[in-house]
Parts: structure tokens; sequence; C-alpha cells
């Protein structure tokens, strides 16, 4: 690798401001920018946004966006944004600069040509097989593409071709332009048998052509498919120096542009799922290359966005590459960049899916895609069996091994909170399973339902019956116990004025006798406890206050919170950041308190049944 002198780079970096070079790439916001100062706004060409917080400082030849964190020099921008290696991104901008490059070594100056010869064999090869798609020999293919929707301008786009059915087709054409064997067989489009007595032949033959390019649109393999039936369905470009399957996506270089526009990317498995795609209107979208998922394709898709959709066939194949992805994503998640994942209808592939239903039947299965966490947890509870103490604990073990596999500190604790929420909801609906006649207040809202434990159900308050209005019910009803909470701010508390006036009027145990009763009042019925319809100690009721303000409480905090999330990203300062962190160990620590509530009051609840139970009988 040539190494360049400071000098040098900041020549560079002096010579040509760095708004020239992003200026290319995205549109100035002009009220909130100051040339005059090299002071620039725009909308981050790293992940989507609609308001400008990417910032371009001309003094200081540096960029910053607030919303993804993406920051660097001249060098990194054409980096991350062109895939360019580094030395490709100061070889193009001392062109710009009018700087010759430094002398490179000689071995550095080797490899440099080496690949620009062999993307320029590639490129010939791509030619080669596009021709011979519309010639004769070619015309079953042709018609093949056709019958698979790849009408010409999709042929174009993604320079689909056909490589006859010979053994030195290509061969001989390479040859016709004077390059020579060794390159062939670098490139990947000859093989050398292994006696190195006979000739090289064509590695593709008679198949279907899929062009592969890199993120900045050079040829570096082929995807090559046979006509119907045949194993293998697709013979790929062997690795190369160029053609690293694991760290590129198929169509990488279209996808990054439009995932800047719609703010995501969709991934899919097969070229022809991505081209299908692409041709329905979706352009935001790439192949995995038909390898598991790697660490630096992963790294490479949230260049383009925070939270890509990858996209899997609804059947066991497509379950088990959505396990590998989260085994391969879980330790690589940072604070907003994840996974969300999409399971196709049993037996489908996007293209089939896309062909059959058409464009607003895949959108709307683009809103069904579900977030890391949930995948993750469908996957931990599929199979769940936690019926003794030491299942629960393997269960249980096994979530704190996931957790800790994470290496971002931060996603590591929410993970760590989410997963432990969901724990411990779960062993509440055992409990409540194995002891169906104890009630207890429906579960904090996540959703009612356990998902994984079939059959065992949590049971979810009807959403209409808030804790406002069960206040109120239990402050009618206990107008003494009501007393001591008379002075609580409800109007802080309830978003309803008008409720929240109630609220007030009940707890100071003043009665409106003029008033009809209201339509959403509640009856001791409607309460999660029943032991209230027959002898509740105060004792009982006072923590059943307690515990319906602290969901009310719970409530405003989380509102809170939720607002200061919704803000745009360069409305945050530092300060906000802390009130943020802070809202949310508030919202732990108020959910503790409610569970710790909701147990006693179980606790409560069991003992006040055994009286009852003892004095009937
Ligand atoms: P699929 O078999 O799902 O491919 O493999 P597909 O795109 O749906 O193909 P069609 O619709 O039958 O033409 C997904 C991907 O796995 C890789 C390819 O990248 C393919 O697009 N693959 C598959 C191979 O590399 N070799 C194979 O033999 C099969
Ligand atoms: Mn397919």
């Amino acid at each position: 690798m040539i190494r360049f002198s400071d000098g040098f780079l900041s020549t560079i970096r002096d010579r040509i401001p760095l708004s020239d070079i992003v200026g290319r790439r995205v549109s100035w916001d002009r009220r909130k920018s100051r040339p005059a100062k090299g002071d620039h706004w725009a909308c981050c060409p790293f992940h989507g946004e609609k308001t400008p917080s990417f910032h371009v400082d001309d003094r200081k030849g540096r960029y910053h966006c607030f919303g993804c964190s993406a920051s660097g020099d001249h060098f990194r921008f054409l980096m991350d944004m062109d895939g360019l290696s580094f030395p490709e991104a100061v070889e193009q901008l001392a062109g710009e600069a009018g700087l010759s490059m430094p002398a490179p070594d000689p071995e550095a100056a080797r490899r440099q040509q080496a690949r620009l010869k062999l993307n320029d064999v590639l490129d010939l090869a791509a030619t080669y097989f596009e021709r011979h798609l519309h010639a004769p020999e070619g015309q079953h293919a042709l018609t093949y593409a056709q019958g698979r929707g790849l009408d010409e301008s999709v042929r174009k786009t993604f320079r689909i071709g056909f490589a006859p059915d010979k053994r030195d087709g290509l061969i001989g054409f390479l040859k016709s332009h004077d390059v020579p064997a060794g390159d062939m067989i670098d490139a990947g489009l000859a093989i050398a048998p292994d006696d190195g007595a006979r000739a090289p032949y064509d590695r593709f033959r008679g198949r279907l052509m899929v062009t592969i390019e890199d993120m900045r649109g050079k040829v570096v393999g082929f995807g090559g498919r046979v006509l119907g039936d045949g194993e293998p369905k697709y013979l790929n470009s062997p690795e190369t120096e160029l053609f690293r399957k694991r760290e590129m996506l198929f169509n990488g270089q279209r996808a990054r542009q439009a995932a800047h526009q719609s703010g995501r990317l969709i991934v899919v498995e097969g070229y022809m799922d991505a081209i299908a795609l692409h041709r329905s209107g979706f352009q935001e979208v790439a192949a995995s290359l038909g390898t598991a998922l790697g660490e630096e394709q992963i790294a490479l898709m949230w260049r383009f966005t925070d939270e890509p959709i990858i996209c899997f066939d609804g059947d066991g194949a497509g379950q088990g590459a959505a396990h590998r992805a989260i085994d391969r994503a879980l330790p690589l998640l940072k604070p907003g960049k994840s996974l969300r994942f999409l399971f196709l209808p049993k037996g489908m592939d996007p293209d089939d899916f896309v062909s059959q239903h058409g464009p607003e039947a895949f959108e709307a299965e683009l809103g069904q895609a579900v977030p890391m966490i949930e995948a993750l947890w469908a996957r931990e509870t599929a199979t769940l069996d936690v019926s003794t103490p030491e299942r629960m604990a393997a269960f249980q073990t096994n979530l704190s091994r996931i957790v800790a596999g994470i290496e971002d500190a931060t996603v590591r604790r929410h993970y760590d909170q989410d997963l432990k929420d969901r724990f411990y909801a779960i062993r509440r609906a055992m409990r409540q399973a194995q002891n169906p006649h104890s009630s207890r207040p429906a579960g904090r809202g996540r959703s009612g339902d356990v998902p994984g434990l079939a059959g065992v159900q949590t049971r979810k308050a009807p959403s209409l019956v808030t804790p406002e209005l069960q206040l109120l019910a239990l402050a009618s009803h206990f107008p003494d116990s009501a007393q001591t909470f008379a002075d609580r701010d409800v109007f802080h508390l309830c978003p309803d004025a008008e409720l929240a006036r109630r609220l007030e009027v009940a707890l100071q145990g003043r009665t409106e006798s003029s008033d009809p009763p209201a339509e959403d009042e509640i009856g001791l019925d409607a309460m999660p406890f029943p032991i209230l319809k027959q002898q509740a100690s105060p004792r009982f009721v006072g923590m059943l206050f307690s515990f319906l303000f602290a969901k009310l409480e719970l409530r405003a905090i989380d509102d809170d919170a939720a607002s200061m999330l919704a803000m745009e990203p360069d409305a945050i300062d530092e300060q906000m950041m802390e009130r943020l962190v802070a809202i949310q160990d508030e919202s732990r620590a108020m959910r503790a308190q409610i569970a710790e509530l909701e147990r006693e009051l179980d606790e409560e609840a069991s003992v006040m049944r055994s009286l009852a139970v003892k004095a009937s009988g």
C-alpha cells in the first residue's frame, strides 16, 4: 500500500473545499447554510431523513451528521459514499487538485494495475455476454429471460447476457482483445484444467448471465443461471481479488442511491428477487449473493439506512437463514442500527410474491416486517418449555447468554431490560395458568398475550378501561381511602381535562349528584380484582390506588420520552440527551415499582380470599 505523506493529503484538503465534493451528492439547505462562512447543511446522504442534520465545515474540512453520527474528511466521504478504497479516494482527489500521485512502491503499483486490468477484462466479458443474448444462438436464452419478465430496460440495467455453450467462446473473444490467459483465469472467467496439459476453458457455458457490479458500478463478477432445470442452478464467479461475496451486495450501488431517497433498504437472497423488485418499483433493493449475511455486508447495509429489511422465504430454509442473520447481527447492533425481518408466505420468494400479487401487496408486506427483538423473541420461544423450575432457569440463562453477546453496552442494557420484561410476563402467565382462579390485574400493556406460549395467555384489560377510569370507580366506591390521595395532581397525569376534573372531585369525596352517570363510567365489575366486591381491606384498596396512580405516572413518563424521541435529531442537544436518559431511568424504575405493587396486590388478594373461605367454611 502506498503511504501518503500528511503534507500531500492536507494539500489536497486545502485545495478542494469539502463542500465541493459533498455538494455533488446532496442539495444544500439554503436557509440553514452560511456558504460565506464555509458552513453547509443538507439532508444526510448516509441515512434517510427529511430535515437536514448533515453538516459540512469547510474551514475544518470535516463533515458530521447529527442524526447518524457519520463523520470524516474528504477521503472518508468518498470511501463511504462510493465504496472507494483509501488510495483510490486519494488518487481521484489528487487528480482534481492537480497533483500527481507520489511514486507508489512497485508491489502496490502492480496490484493496482492488476485490479484495473481485471475490471476491464470483466467489463469486456459482460459486453460479450450481452451481445450473445441477442445473437441467434442466444434465442432460447432471450426467450427464457423474457419469460421471467426481464424486459429490455431491465436487461440493460443489469447487463443480462448469455454465455454460449462453447468450450472457449469467451476465451477466443478475450484473446482477440489481447487479454492474456492468466488474466482470464484471475478474473474467474476461464478455468485451467488441473493437469496443466490441456488448454483453459470457459467457466460459463450455456447460461443466462447476470452481471455483478461493485459499489462503484464496476463489473466484478457474474452469476450464471441454467436455462430451466439443472445443477447447479447458479454458477457464480469464484472469489477473486475483486469479487468478495461476503463483503458485497448485488445491486448495491443503485440500492444505495435509492435508499438515501426512500430511507429504506430491502435485502433479498436471490439475483432474480432483486431484479424483480427493482422492476416493480422497489429500487432500494440489494441481494446478499446467496451466502449467509456476513459482517461486512451488514456494516455496508447500515451505511445505506438504519434498519434494513431482510426478506426471507416463509419456509424452513428461510427461517434458518433468518436465525443465522440474527446471530450474525446481534453482536454488531449499535444505537439506532438494527435489522427488520420480513417473512413471506410459505414457498414464495420476493420474485414470486411481487409477480403474483403486485407491488402494493409487497409494500403491505414490508409494513409487516418485525424488529430484531421480535424475531429473536419468536425464535427463543418457538419451542418454549418452562414447565419446571430447571427449564425456566435454562430459558433465563439462555436469554442472558444472548444479551451478553451484544457488544454495544447501551444496546445490551436495553435488550437486557426488554427480555427481562418479557421473561417475567411469561412467568406471571405461567403462575396464572397454574392457578386459574386467582385473579390479578392485567399485565402492563405490551400485548396482553405472551407470544410463543400457545394456549397460555395473560388477560388483557379492554383498552377502554384506562387507569383513570379505574381510579374513578375506585374513588366513588371507597371514598374514605380516596381522601388519602385527594392532593394528587391529576391534571398533570391525565390528558383529558374533563376526566381529570371528575377524578379530582371523586378523590376529594365530593359528589356531583346532579350529574347523570357518565357514559364511560365503569363499575367494580370491570376492575381487575373481583375481591373488591366482597370485602377488600383498606390496605388492599390503598395499594390499588397507588398501583393505578403509578400506571398513570408511567404513562406520562413514557409519553415524555416518546415525544423527545420523535424530535428532529438536530434539535436534541446534550442537555436533552441527559434528560432523555434520566426519563428512561425513571420509566424503568416506575415499571419495577408497578411490578412490585402488582405482586403485593396478588399476595394480599390471596390472603383475603383464604380469609373469606375460612369465614364461610
Ligand atoms: P434461489 O434458488 O432462491 O434463487 O437462490 P432465485 O433468485 O430465486 O432463483 P430463480 O428464481 O430460481 O432463478 C438464491 C440465491 O442463492 C444463490 C444465488 O445468488 C441465488 O440468486 N445460489 C443459488 C447460488 O449461488 N447457487 C445455486 O445453485 C443456487
Ligand atoms: Mn426465485
